[in-house]
């Protein structure tokens, strides 16, 4: 497995996205069958592992902790506070310096480890100065509770403000052919600042893998439901790309997850995909990206093919990108 640098990390230059083992799209595999994909990324060499207090409402975190405590020295392992879940089903924002710090206890005895690698704010709750969110984040890492910082779905501005206070190792954003959003200012920022850019969603939420074509096959509870652009006229036009997308597969031999995660791999050396899968068959597809490398031309060619221009409908609805803080186009 190739690898990337991540702060003071060595990792796989693909990472596992945990949170689909307990929510977001379709039905949540069995226990088994998590621990079995789990330890299967990490017997392919996958060596960066993503969760969230958020993610299940604590049960990824705990379902991370469970399975790769006892292999805990051949990871690098990344959680997130500032977003959980409460006793009514509901998401809570909270990035106060009390509540973070909170946040990690519970987090780490979910995850059954005495320090989380990489610690993110999951959001920026704009009720606090991201300068004290991050400030009670440094105080965890002076504690020896978190060994380096991360921030998720900022602006430029954002990221600079936050690394004045303490190092930000990795920003965590959603990023993939068909969302572009990066490329107005944090990939850049990244870049100047030594921070590693994590790119979340990087198959497009499933899109880019060609196989959903079907929105009736979504599960109740997808959250894809509510995401405009999987809303039936919006899908129907996008999935128009997807002749495209194959056509280019073909030609380099491989999957569309693989060119999707090969493109994003081929853009900057400091970018690190974090693919989400249920499926043991999807995660060896999407590992075998690190094997595809696109020329120029078919860089250039999937670039016009796939972009804001031809792509059709917002990434987040209105509620949810009012909880966001990156440029948009
Ligand atoms: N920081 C944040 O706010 C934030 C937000 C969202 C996500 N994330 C992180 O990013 C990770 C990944 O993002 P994501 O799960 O939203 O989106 P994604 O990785 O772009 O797409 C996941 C979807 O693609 C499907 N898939 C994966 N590999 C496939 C393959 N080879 N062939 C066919 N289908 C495939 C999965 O279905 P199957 O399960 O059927 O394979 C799943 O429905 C998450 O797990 C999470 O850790 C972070």
């Amino acid at each position: 497995m190739q690898q990337r640098t991540l702060g003071p990390f060595q990792v796989s230059a693909i990472g596992l996205g945990c949170m689909n083992l307990s929510h977001a799209y379709g039905t949540p595999p069995s226990r088994e069958a998590a621990e079995a994909l789990l330890l299967n990324a990490l017997d392919s060499g996958v060596t960066l592992f993503d969760t969230a207090a958020l993610y299940g409402f604590g049960l990824n975190e705990t379902l991370v902790g469970e399975v790769l405590a006892s292999h805990r020295s051949k990871f690098t392992l990344a959680s997130k506070g500032g977003l959980h879940g409460n006793a009514e089903g509901k998401r809570v924002l909270d990035g106060r310096p009390e509540s973070l710090k909170a946040s990690c206890e519970q987090s780490l005895k979910r995850l059954r480890t005495d320090v989380i690698d990489l610690f993110y704010l999951h959001r920026w709750d704009k009720r606090v100065p991201i300068e004290d969110s991050v400030g009670a984040m440094s105080e965890l890492v002076r504690e020896g509770k978190v060994q380096t910082i991360g921030l998720s779905e900022v602006s430029a501005a954002t990221l600079r403000k936050a690394h004045a206070v303490h190092p930000i190792t990795a920003l965590q954003t959603e990023y993939s052919l068909w969302t572009r959003n990066p490329e107005i200012a944090v990939l850049e920022a990244c870049r100047e600042l030594g921070t590693t850019f994590v790119a979340f969603s990087p198959l497009g939420r499933g899109f880019l893998c060609g196989e959903l074509r079907d929105l009736a096959t979504l599960g109740a509870h997808d959250l894809r439901r509510g995401m405009p652009r999987f809303q039936p006229d919006n899908y129907a036009a996008n999935l128009k790309l997807l002749d495209g997308l194959n056509t280019i597969a073909d030609e380099q031999r491989c999957t569309p997850s693989q060119v999707a995660l090969a493109w994003l791999l081929a853009k900057a050396e400091h970018i690190i995909p974090i693919p989400g899968t249920r499926s043991i068959a999807h995660l060896q597809d999407d590992l075998g990206a690190v094997n595809v490398a696109l020329d120029a031309a078919t860089m250039q060619q999937l670039d016009a093919l796939i972009n804001r221009h031809t792509v059709t409908g917002p990434r987040y609805d209105a509620a949810a990108q009012a909880g966001v803080d990156t440029e948009e186009f």
